[in-house]
């Protein structure tokens, strides 16, 4: 099986060598040149529509990204579109005071998320999964948090420390997803001080396999959180609006006190909610401080209005489901064929495919090769974030892919 010849992307690296000198590092964050293959992926994109993409320099893709997370209808949906312009032709987005759209948009939280009985609204996941836990810090007069799982960029919660005072995070303990025994093992230590538990229903850990709960996992973290009066809290900033309309505790039917949401709910406007009960959502009334200049912005209730409408009008989330299934099981297929170490993981909506590791490192090559291939072919996936389904892929699309990864598996095959 010959290999595709890389894609011209002289464009992106221009424009990336510009950016280098105007801003550090370039761009910010997963979007690094590193975070993907250093040369092979484009760094800068034209324009996008429905779940394909095209490069500065002209190369088109079909998309598995899904910008991130919150493309789950599909980029450039007209429908969402059209609300969001109207609403800033015929009305306005950005007040002084506040717009009716917040309510409506809370009230219909509590109809789709189990957990939900009040919302705030915020931009970014970040900003939900801070607020949540500061609201249960509030609320319980504890400070302790055990976390599991990516929740954002702030002081509390990210893996590189630089420039955050120690004791910002000092308070914070993780532990494994799926691994209920040193959640437990952390409550006996320090249960008695914990205000939350916060974690992700599934587990979606950058650059690792992906896991579905195990028997008892999230029963288990309710029941700490219940026994040591700590406020459970749900990072569903990847999974709300993608496994379910209300999130992974429908799907998993655990309940949690809080929850934080970001990403697909407005289909790539900026919006998020820490959504949940009355009681523990309270504390935010007097005890603390939550507000920013553009939280109570409309175009994104809007958007996220007209999402909900059609995710709810088309069964999108179903169509989703059928489709990612189907996709996996034809993945899986290719896995089993071409027999080089790939492992396929995840739930139909969001699915990673890894390399199992090896005492040679030949998987690393292996991973490489998967993904610079795929992108080089016109798929763009990521070898360290998993991919996602949105509604725009079409049947056409995962065919192509398929073919794809049929040939880059029997590359890698004759290559090994
Ligand atoms: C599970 C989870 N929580 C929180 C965040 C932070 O969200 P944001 O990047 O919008 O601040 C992310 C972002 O990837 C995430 O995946």
């Amino acid at each position: 099986m010959k290999e595709t010849p890389k894609l011209n992307i002289t464009k992106s690296q221009a424009l990336f060598e510009e950016a280098s000198a105007l801003i550090p590092g370039g761009v910010l964050g997963a979007r690094k040149p590193g975070d993907f293959i250093d040369g092979e992926y484009p760094i800068f994109l034209e324009s996008g529509k429905g779940a394909h993409l095209i490069d500065v320099d002209g190369n088109k893709f079909i998309d598995f990204l899904c910008g991130y997370g919150p493309i789950i209808l599909g980029y450039r949906e007209k429908e969402v579109d059209d609300a969001v312009y109207k609403q800033i032709n015929e009305k306005g987005f950005c007040f002084t005071l506040t717009q009716k759209y917040q309510n409506i948009l809370a009230k219909k939280l509590t109809q789709i998320i189990p957990s939900s009985e009040m919302s705030i609204f915020l931009k970014t996941g970040s900003d939900a999964t801070t607020a949540a836990v500061r609201i249960a810090r509030a609320h319980t007069g504890k400070l302790k948090v055990m976390r599991c799982g990516y929740h954002g960029w702030h002081d509390w919660c990210i893996e590189m420390k630089g420039g955050i005072p120690k004791k910002f995070f000092e308070d914070v303990y993780e532990f494994q997803y799926n691994r209920l025994d040193q959640l437990e093992e952390l409550m006996k230590t320090h249960g008695d001080d914990t205000a939350a538990i916060i974690m992700t229903p599934l587990g979606h850990p950058n650059h690792q396999k992906m896991q579905t709960p195990a028997p008892g996992f999230l029963e288990g973290a309710r029941k700490l959180a219940d026994k040591y009066g700590a406020v459970l809290i749900y990072d569903e900033i990847r999974t709300c609006f993608r496994l379910r309309m209300g999130g992974a505790q429908e799907l998993y039917n655990v309940t949690p006190d809080l929850t934080a949401l970001g990403k697909a709910m407005a289909n790539g406007y900026p919006l998020s909610v820490v959504t949940g009960k009355k009681d523990v959502m309270m504390a935010a009334e007097s005890k603390l401080f939550i507000s920013s200049t553009f939280f109570p912005n409309s175009e994104a209730f809007i958007a996220a209005l007209k999402t909900i409408e059609i995710l709810e009008r088309e069964n999108v989330l179903d169509d989703i489901w059928k489709k990612g299934e189907w996709f996996m099981e034809k993945i899986q297929a290719l896995i089993d064929k071409h027999d080089v170490g790939a492992e396929l993981t995840g739930v139909a909506p969001m699915f990673y495919i890894t390399f199992k590791k090896d005492e040679t490192g030949a998987y690393k090559g292996k991973r490489k090769d998967f993904y610079t291939q795929l992108i080089r072919k016109g798929f763009f996936f990521t070898p360290f974030h998993h991919a996602y389904i949105s509604y725009r892929h079409s049947k056409e699309d995962l065919y192509l892919t398929l073919t794809a990864m049929d040939e880059t598996l029997a590359f890698i095959k004759d290559k090994y």
